[in-house]
């Protein structure tokens, strides 16, 4: 526009030369001086009337296109001003004006030179702009190519759980937690989306998500936004987002408060492990009775005591209340491992009968989804979800045990009634609806694990630019916490839900212990074969001297010496064997006597031995 004002003023000055009769060109001794070359300066020539063309110029007073066109004498336009227009298609509106005086205004700048200049911001003002796709929403960038149409989007017009999608009566518009996480992730894009949201559904029954993605193959929608699970069949159909929301499906059923057994003492170890606990109270009280018995008098007596000692010396330890003396290395090594074992089981024990006797234990009959299946009754499903085929196709489930429902209070009904009323045994549905289901009822909780694992997202046509961007914005809102305050808004818990449901006891099982239990074990047949070792060794010793006195070497005869051997005090067995050591020694001299006075009286006759009569 500049240019045009300038050439009209070009044209206006030559004009005035023209009618002059003056326009004449001649050479420059300048460019001849400067002796261009093979450029040939001195060649071209200059218009003699360029100082007169400039003066006309600047007198030149006017109003052009953008108003009074008038020179300072340096030169520069007085009140430059120029009006802002808004090209639309191939119309034009003004939305403002703006001066070197006044900046932008929306009224026109002569009116505003009587006044004095004010640039400050809250002045600068203009009318709004329309932007491409008829839309006065600023762009952030390059717009969406539909060719200016709005995307059709559906949502499902749900009429149950209304806190995650639903129409907000007597409108057009949406509102829920995937309409905020919608809202939220395609405000995060670099350009601008013009979209429409359409419900989908009667308004009466709960739409099904998998017709609604089918009707995005079809063409009749551009998208889908709600609750809707990333499910195989329907990742076929369409691309999805990245899952804005955790929802598997859960077994809810109903719950009772287990009271307080009498026999709860009993609930820590399974029976197994009391078993073999008890059986290693036994074991180490008999192995510690064998290292010591030969020693320690307090492991000595009639049978019947010593058995009474075996069993009450092995069992106190549990109390760490054993009274009887361990004497022998051996029987303090095998102590020592297995008081380090009682006090593991023993802290075991006392942890786990305190989390039974204070923790609520709840129980239900139906235990999760293998105990549902196997069950032959009536199992809810929530109407129009895809949990529906899941029952029926993966897990086989006959359709005849599926009942449809479609309300909260529907759910909590027919877990009540339960299957012998008409009711259902348990509800199979998504986490996300049942913790909203959860929060306000507390006779009801999810049973067994979480049994698959989906989330849900938005749904769009095949290769669809947008799934990819608004994957990028959902992730953006997970980091930036954003997505968990959405959560927050619309789906906050209350007390019951959160807490802890605990439907089975968690007993202490042996393979938790059988560690310690076979480190005991070692011990204690260490232990026995060092002991039988020096047995034998002073056996061997001992017997020699047994066979040499007494004379009989049959096997049975040694057994038996043995047994009694090894039922005798070791301080009995040393010293008799002392005893016969020195009866030994004595007997041998003995025999050494009589055999060299033998031999005297062989070598010397009787009469010639002066004490032979005395001897005699
Ligand atoms: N959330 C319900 C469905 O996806 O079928």
């Amino acid at each position: 526009m500049l240019m045009t004002q300038y050439g009209y003023l070009l044209m206006q000055s030559m004009h005035f030369l023209i009618k002059g009769g003056n326009i004449s060109f001649s050479n420059d001794s300048r460019l001849a001086a400067l002796r261009g070359g093979s450029l040939h300066l001195d060649a071209l020539n200059i218009f003699n009337g360029g100082n007169l063309l400039r003066q006309n110029i600047l007198q030149v007073n006017m109003t052009g296109v953008t108003g009074k066109v008038k020179f300072n004498p340096d030169g520069n336009l007085i009140h430059p001003a120029y009006d802002i227009i808004n090209v639309i298609g191939n119309g034009i509106r003004r939305i403002g004006y703006w001066s070197n005086y006044s900046g932008l205004s929306v009224v026109p700048p002569e009116t505003l030179y009587s006044r004095p200049p004010n640039r400050s911001s809250s002045s600068q003002k203009l009318h709004g702009v329309i932007w491409p796709g008829q839309t006065a929403q600023k762009p952030r960038g390059w717009v969406y190519p539909e060719n200016g149409r709005h995307l059709r989007i559906a949502v499902p017009s749900r009429v149950s759980y209304c806190e995650f999608v639903s129409q907000v009566p007597g409108t057009d518009k949406f509102a829920g937690y995937c309409i905020d996480v919608f809202t939220a992730a395609i405000n995060l894009l670099p350009y601008a989306v013009p979209y429409k949201l359409i419900p989908y559904g009667d308004g009466v029954n709960n739409p099904s998500c998998t017709e609604l993605v089918r009707l995005i193959t079809a063409g009749v929608y551009d998208a889908a936004i709600g609750d809707i699970a990333i499910i195989t069949n329907r990742t076929k159909m369409v691309d999805f987002t990245q899952p804005y929301i955790e929802s598997g499906l859960v077994v809810v059923a109903p719950v009772k408060k287990r009271n307080s057994s009498a026999w709860a003492f009993l609930q820590p170890f399974t029976g197994q492990m009391w078993s073999v606990t008890a059986l290693f109270f036994i074991i180490v009280g008999a192995v510690v009775w064998i290292l010591e018995h030969r020693l320690n008098d307090d492991f000595r007596g009639p049978p019947r005591r010593q058995l009474i000692t075996i069993l009450w010396f092995s069992f106190s330890t549990w109390f760490f209340a054993h009274r009887e003396n361990t004497i022998s290395t051996l029987g303090r090594f095998v102590l020592f491992i297995w008081l380090f074992v009682v006090l593991i089981i023993n802290s075991s024990y006392t942890a786990s009968l305190t989390s039974i006797l204070t923790v609520q234990q709840i129980f239900s009959p139906i235990e999760g989804i293998e105990s549902l299946i196997s069950s032959k009754d009536p199992i809810g499903y929530q109407q129009g979800s895809f949990a529906r085929d899941y029952l029926v196709n993966e897990l086989g489930i006959h359709e005849s045990r599926l009942v449809s429902l479609k309300m909260p209070e529907d759910y909590a009904k027919a877990l009540k009634d339960g299957p012998h009323r008409g009711g259902v045994a348990a509800v199979v549905d998504e986490r996300a609806y049942i913790e909203l289901f959860l929060s306000a009822r507390c006779e009801f909780s999810i049973v067994g694990q979480q049994f698959t694992k989906n989330g849900w997202g938005f749904a769009f046509p095949r290769d669809s630019p947008l799934a990819v961007d608004l994957s990028t914005a959902i992730l953006k809102l997970s980091e930036n916490g954003d997505l968990q305050r959405i959560h927050d808004k619309w789906l906050m818990r209350s007390a019951c839900s959160l807490q802890g449901t605990k439907l089975e006891v968690d007993r202490l099982d042996l393979k938790s212990f059988w560690g310690l239990y076979l480190m005991c074990g070692i011990a204690c047949l260490f232990a026995l074969f060092i002991n039988v070792l020096q047995m034998v060794r002073q056996f061997s010793q001992y017997n020699s001297l047994e066979v040499a006195s007494s004379g009989r070497s049959s096997t049975s005869a040694r057994l038996q010496t043995f047994l009694s051997f090894a039922d005798e005090k070791e301080q009995e067995v040393k010293s008799r064997s002392k005893r016969r050591r020195l009866e030994m020694a004595s007997y041998r001299n003995e025999t050494m006597d009589g055999y060299s006075s033998k031999r005297q009286d062989i070598e010397s006759p009787p009469d010639e031995s002066p004490h032979a009569s005395n001897e005699a």
